[in-house]
């Protein structure tokens, strides 16, 4: 599929059919991870894979709706690998996770799945449940399969900002 048809596609799927997805597109979903820009490429991020009974079972501790998806990518942040801003003091994990992230929801359209971002659940029980080390902080959710036949976008899919709203030409 051409990056524009994924772009213009793509949209939250919130309801997830039964079925699973196969391995060779979940290793192909994370060679495309491997390939994405971190800063000073410093690949702070380790990503966990739920996808066995007993992980999805698990992920319900963990207090995220991940509407039905069979596959559930866990983009957990490095924060001592993690590049840092001399002048801010800011490391790079939020922006190198979501990075991760967005190739995941991107790369599992071209492979003929859905997805959808969550960040709402607890980190803390995340760490606790999968037993986490201490450097590592779970960002973010990226829920993927195939979508169920009443999968719909949001009625908030469709609020845009125009160009010009969000542009400053200087
Ligand atoms: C950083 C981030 C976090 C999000 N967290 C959640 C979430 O926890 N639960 C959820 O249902 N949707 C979540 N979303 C999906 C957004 O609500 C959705 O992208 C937005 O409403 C636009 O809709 P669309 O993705 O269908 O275009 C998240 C999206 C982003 C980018």
């Amino acid at each position: 599929m051409d990056f524009e048809k994924i772009c213009k596609e793509r949209y939250s799927v919130r309801s997830f059919s039964d079925k699973k997805v196969e391995e060779e597109k979940i290793s192909a979903i994370l060679n495309l991870v491997r390939l994405a820009p971190t800063a000073k490429n410093n690949q702070p991020y380790e990503v966990y894979v739920v996808s066995s009974e007993k992980g999805l079972e698990e992920m319900k501790s963990a207090r995220a709706n991940c509407y039905n998806a069979q596959l559930i990518f866990a983009v957990c942040a490095d924060e001592e690998k993690a590049w840092k801003n001399f002048y801010s003091g800011e490391n790079s994990t939020l922006q190198d996770v979501g990075i991760i992230a967005t190739t995941i929801m991107y790369g599992a359209k071209e492979y003929g799945l859905e997805g959808i971002y969550i960040c709402m659940f607890d980190p803390a029980k995340f760490a606790e449940v999968f037993d986490l080390p201490e450097n590592l902080s779970p960002k973010c959710l990226v829920a993927v399969g195939y979508p169920a036949e009443d999968a719909a976008p949001s009625e908030r899919h469709f609020q845009r900002r125009e160009i010009e709203e969000f542009v400053h030409r200087v």
